[in-house]
């Protein structure tokens, strides 16, 4: 692009000080083997605009979870609320028919990892640790994010988990910065899991998101330091750690297909943050 012309983003800023200089840096780091991430995948700001009006709605659909949620309420009863919030907003919950998911959102309990299905027989009771991931489509803009709820008094042992799991996520945010590496993130998170004795899910990682719920790149929480793809201003993708007790080996329900439990039958806890890589830093768009 010549660099005097305006920018392909639609920043207004020319091409010379808007993407010119991103895409060279970008340039050298392939030239020394890293992995970049396609141009394609940079968001232009006038999709960053779209893309967080879809996280608006899916934290309003999230802190409504919030205020409801309780013991000897049915998970079924949580998808009722995620799919009505999310529709009265002119939304669409992203997970409903997502390669043929039943649901609108997923809720995964104690030694459910992720992926959990909601169930009109599944009835929350005290002590119960829960994840609530919800993901919104807003006129073909994605967004996602999960947290972690406690049914009333929970052990000391899950209180730790998950204080240590919203630990995790917050030290792998503060690697998220333009010019890094999403390996960083990944150390930051798999360091302090194991610190304090949990193991960080394997196989099960982030993603890429905006314009396609899963998009590139596929983001790993155990990877070491300066591996994996290189950080640059535009991305969007999800901080998501998987933090079991015990072992990360984990096992997938046979008959829905999708339910991810830990081997072990110990707890499990996630918490999923959407975030923007910025020219000076990270912003969150969804928690
Ligand atoms: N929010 C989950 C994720 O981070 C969604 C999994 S796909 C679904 O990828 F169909 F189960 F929703
Ligand atoms: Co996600």
């Amino acid at each position: 692009m010549e660099r005097n012309k305006a920018c392909w983003c639609g920043s207004g800023k020319k091409y010379k000080i808007c993407h010119g200089p991103i895409e060279n840096r970008i340039k050298l780091h392939k030239k020394k083997g890293e992995i970049v991430p396609d141009i394609e995948i940079l968001k232009t700001p006038m999709q960053i605009e779209r893309i967080k009006k879809s996280a608006v709605i899916n934290t309003l659909v999230l802190d409504t979870v919030a205020e409801k949620i309780k013991a000897g309420m049915c998970t079924e009863e949580i998808n009722q609320i995620v799919h009505q919030v999310t529709t009265e907003n002119g939304a669409i919950p992203a997970p409903l028919g997502y390669e043929g998911f039943p649901k609108s959102v997923c809720t995964s309990i104690n030694n459910e990892i992720c992926h959990g299905i909601p169930d009109a027989a599944h009835i929350l009771q005290e002590g119960d640790i829960i994840n609530v991931d919800v993901s919104t489509n807003y006129e073909g803009y994605f967004s996602d994010a999960s947290r972690m709820f406690a049914i009333g008094e929970i052990s000391k042992e899950a209180q730790r988990l998950l204080k240590v799991t919203e630990a995790c996520v917050n030290l792998g945010l503060a690697q998220a910065k333009p010019w890094g590496y999403l390996g960083d993130i990944a150390d930051a998170i798999n360091t302090h899991a194991e610190a304090n004795g949990y193991s960080v899910v394997i196989d099960i990682g982030g993603h890429g998101i905006g314009l396609a719920f899963h998009e590139d790149p596929f983001v790993s929480y155990v990877s070491p330091k300066g591996t994996e793809m290189l950080l640059v201003p535009g991305m969007i993708f999800t901080i998501e750690p998987m933090i079991n007790e015990g072992t990360s080996d984990f096992f997938i329900d046979e008959d829905n297909g999708w339910t991810a439990y830990t081997k072990d039958g110990g707890l499990s806890a996630q918490i999923e943050y959407m975030v923007l890589i910025t020219n000076e830093g990270a912003e969150v768009l969804a928690r």
